[in-house]
Formats: C-alpha cells, structure tokens, sequence
C-alpha cells in the first residue's frame, strides 16, 4: 500500500548533507552541545512550573506534587531515552516526523509532522497570549489590546510572535544567542527560588507527604471528564496516591518541548554526539530544578493556602519576603519569551522537512543562501502563528499540546525497536538500554498520560488530525517526492521521453 511506503536511511542522511543531495542551500551546522541545551531548557522551562505547581498542589496531591514531578521526569525521561537513539544514528530536521517516515510509513510520518506542527504553533501561540498578559500587569498596560480574555485583537501576543519569528529567520546561531541568554536568567532565577525558599520551609507543611483520599467535589464530567473515567466509569477522586497521579498528567505539560532539539539535527555540527547531550541533558536539569522549586514551594506554604493564580510568588510574600515575587515574574517573562522563539524555530524545521519531501509544496521549503534558515516556511508560519495569537483566546487549548507531544512520544518510543530490527547494521552512537522493554514502558505510560486527557482534547485533537488526513489524500498523498520516483521507476523511459515529468525536487 502506497500509504505505507517508508524512506530509505540512506536518503536522509544524504538529505541532512550540506547542500543537500540536489545541491540547493541546506540547514547550516553552527550548534554545540551547550547551544542544544539553552534550546532544550529555553522551551521546556515555561509555564508549567510557574503555575501548574500550585493548582495541582492544590487540588490533586498535596505536597505530594513533587513526587508527580519525578513521575513525569521519569516518563519524559523514557522518551527522551528514545529520542537520543534515534536522533543520534539518524539526525535530522524532521524529528519524529522523519523517524516515521523511515519506519513506519509515509502516512503515519504525515499523521506524526502534522501534529507536531499543531503541537508547536499551538505551543508558541498560547505562550505569546501569557507573555502578553504579564506584561500588561507588570506595565500596567490596557487589557482591551493585552489581556488574555476581552481583547479583541491581542497586539502583545501579535508583536512577540512577529519579532521572535524575525530572529529565528535571520539566523540559528541568532537564535541561539537569544535563547541562551533568556535560559541563564530563568534558570538562575530558579536556582534562587529553591535557595532561598530553602529557608523559609517548615516541616510541619510537608505533612502528611500525600493527604489522604477524598471523593472530588464537582468533578469535571461529559466531555471535560479524562477519558479514562469515561471509558471505565471511574469515581473521581483527589488525593491520595491516584492524585499524585492524576497530577503527574497535569504536570507532565512542564517537560514538554524537549523533543525540538532533536529537530536541530541538521544544524548541529557534531549531531551524533551532541544531540542526545542536548535531549538528556535538557531533561536532567529541568527535573532536578522542577523537584527543587515544588519542594521549597509546598515547604513554604501549606498546600490548602496556596495562591492558584500565582503560586511562588505568593508565597514568597506569605513568608514575608515579598521582593522575590518582581524576580519571579522576570523568570516567567524570561522563560516564556523563550518558549516562544523555540517553539518558532522547531515549527520551521518540521515544516521544512515536510516541504522538502513534497508532502507539502516544495518550494516552500526553501532555505535562505545568506541566514541558511528555512525563511519561507518559518515566515508563513510565524504569520499564521501571530493571527491565531491575536484573535483567539486559546488558554483552553494548552492541553492540545500536551496530547500533540504525547502522541510523537508513543510513536518515536515504537519506532526505536522497529528500526533495530529494520536495520541492526546502522551506526547508533547512544543506545537505548534494554531495548525493547524500555521503548515499549516508553510507549505505555505515554499512552496512559494520554489516556487522563479530557474528551474534549481528544475530540479536538481528532479533528486536526482529520484536516490533515484531508490534506494528505488531497495533495502530498500523489504529489510527494518518494511517490513521484515510484512513478518515474514504473512508466521512466515513456514519462522521460515524453517530458511529462522530471526528477522530484
Ligand atoms: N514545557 C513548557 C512549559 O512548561 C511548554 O511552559
């Protein structure tokens, strides 16, 4: 079946060459090990920390919300674990998207690309409307043209979109400069966070570690309810153990984003190693700091009292050092100016790899000869970003993101054991260990985060994924690069002669 067909490694890699194995300008190899990094950390450290902590404190585990953040860093971990295997024997720009492709088939690639775009435009564009509102409050800024809800057209979301998009046009190395320097503010400041919030914890506040059992008041039902409710007509509950699990899925939005390092594949001047540095490191520091500031966070503050709205900050006001709630709010703005621009690049370099194949039109996917970004696809798609920014209120659709990077994570955690299989040969500088007990636990608990997403977010995520089903059967299905060649290899001599077709771009 047509739908079906994989791409050959070989192609990929000859892909990822320079100049490409048609000669146009490729991505430009200017990354380093700790440039990968600043992208990882720069995307996952954003709004989850800095809100999640609190709610699900809260509201499902007690100060047991720290075990949810090791919970999830495990998880995440198991997919990044996978991430590196692949993203280190096969680099490229296209992530998941091409790990399919060259796997498990082109539809499944298609089905995989169109939703990370979803994921990462949908990333950048909540994002840019948080942005927007912390800086309406910290200057005070009319909320008609700032504010998450009454806005009519939201001119800060707008305004960051566009500039961050221009950076990331105009260069990775840019890029990159940028996103380390917002990733050492935020990460410095969280590192005070858990300092200095170290002395103001109380014992007594941690426990009990994880408040008894409760039955929910006012659970979420019909379509907001998690699936696995609906499915198995669950009685929701909070707290107690299933809380903290409950708030591992919540929590798990907080690592998200990892994954688009392994999209700097191409740009990276020593991929094979630097790449799965880049995922793991990433994840390492994200979790040991996640664990730091949930800890000092309920240590600080009971969790029955903590402030839902603006978690830390308050409690370094509870505590009566109020001057740290300005440093936190420098974090948040840092950290999400930095989501946004990784978000951008990533977006591009999916798009890229998708035009480049032809499942999108090609020439779309051009790179620029000076800047060595794929300028076109990026400007489309950062205009389209800054539209949906402007004029949707979108805070309902965060968890679309997180369904969107689960989903990539079952499908890159079945693939690492496919490809060994397929292909035992090829050169893998990192190895997942225990394959395929690990890819496949990888893929279940992915599959279980999923699995405590509302109705509402599949039902969603189901139709995007319709509109991109449409898309392919309508276009890249026939018009693709791999399944031009099969046509030219099937009528060649007759099509050549006669001139109705050429090479595939
Ligand atoms: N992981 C990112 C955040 O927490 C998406 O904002």
């Amino acid at each position: 079946m047509s739908v079906l067909r994989t791409k050959p490694i070989r192609d990929v890699l000859a892909q990822g060459e320079a100049d490409g194995e048609d000669g146009r300008p490729g991505l430009r190899r200017r990354l380093g090990a700790t440039d990968l990094m600043g992208f990882g950390i720069g995307i996952v450290i954003g709004t989850g920390i800095f809100t999640l902590t609190g709610i699900e404190a809260k509201n499902h585990a007690g100060p047991g919300v720290v075990i949810s953040f090791a919970i999830a860093g495990v998880v995440a971990l198991l997919a990044a674990l996978c991430y590196a295997e692949l993203a280190s024997s096969v680099p490229t720009a296209g992530s998941a998207y091409t790990y399919a492709y060259a796997t498990m088939g082109e539809i499944v690639a298609w089905i995989i690309g169109w939703d990370l775009l979803l994921e990462f435009a949908l990333g950048s564009a909540v994002v840019a409307r948080g942005w927007s509102g912390y800086l309406a409050e910290l200057f005070d800024l009319p909320s008609a043209w700032f504010a998450e809800e009454g806005s009519v057209v939201n001119l800060g979301a707008i305004a960051i979109v566009l500039i961050l998009g221009a950076v990331g046009i105009v260069g990775i190395r840019e890029s990159a400069r940028v996103t380390n320097l917002l990733v050492l503010v935020k990460v410095a400041i969280c590192v005070f966070i858990v300092v200095a919030g170290a002395f103001f914890v109380k014992a007594a506040n941690l426990s009990p570690f994880i408040p008894t059992t409760e039955p929910a008041g006012g659970g979420e039902d019909g379509i907001r309810q998690p699936v696995t409710q609906a499915l198995f007509g669950l009685e929701p509950s909070v707290f107690g153990f299933a809380g903290v699990l409950t708030a591992a899925a919540v929590v798990f939005f907080a690592y998200t984003g990892f994954e688009a390092v392994a999209n700097l594949g191409e740009e990276t001047r020593k991929p094979r190693r630097d790449l799965p540095l880049g995922l793991l490191g990433t994840l390492g520091v994200s979790t040991v700091l996640y664990i730091g500031v949930s800890l000092v966070l309920v240590g600080m503050v009971r969790y029955t009292d903590i402030d839902e709205g603006a978690p830390i900050a308050s409690a370094f006001e509870a505590v009566g050092a109020g001057w740290a709630a300005i440093l936190v709010s420098i974090a948040a703005v840092a950290g999400l100016t930095s989501v946004i621009l990784v978000d951008l690049v990533a977006m591009g370099r999916i798009g890229f790899a998708i035009g480049r194949d032809g499942l999108i039109p090609p020439s779309i996917a051009k790179v620029h000869p000076r800047w060595g970004t794929p300028y076109r696809i990026s400007a489309i798609m950062t205009v389209g970003v800054a539209l949906l920014a402007g004029f949707l209120p979108l805070s309902a659709l965060a968890d679309l993101v997180s369904i969107g990077a689960l989903c990539a994570f079952v499908l890159v955690s079945i693939a690492v054991p496919i490809l060994r299989r397929r292909r035992p040969e090829l050169e893998r500088p990192f190895k997942v260990p225990f394959s395929p007990v690990l890819p496949i636990v990888s893929a279940l608990a992915c599959l279980y985060l999923m699995l405590n997403l509302s109705v509402e977010t599949w039902l969603r995520f189901l139709a995007w994924m319709l509109l991109g089903a449409i898309i392919y059967f309508g276009y890249g299905h026939r018009r693709n690069r791999l399944a031009r060649r099969e046509q030219i290899d099937k009528e060649g001599p007759l099509l050549n002669a006669s001139g109705r077709a050429g090479a595939p771009s």
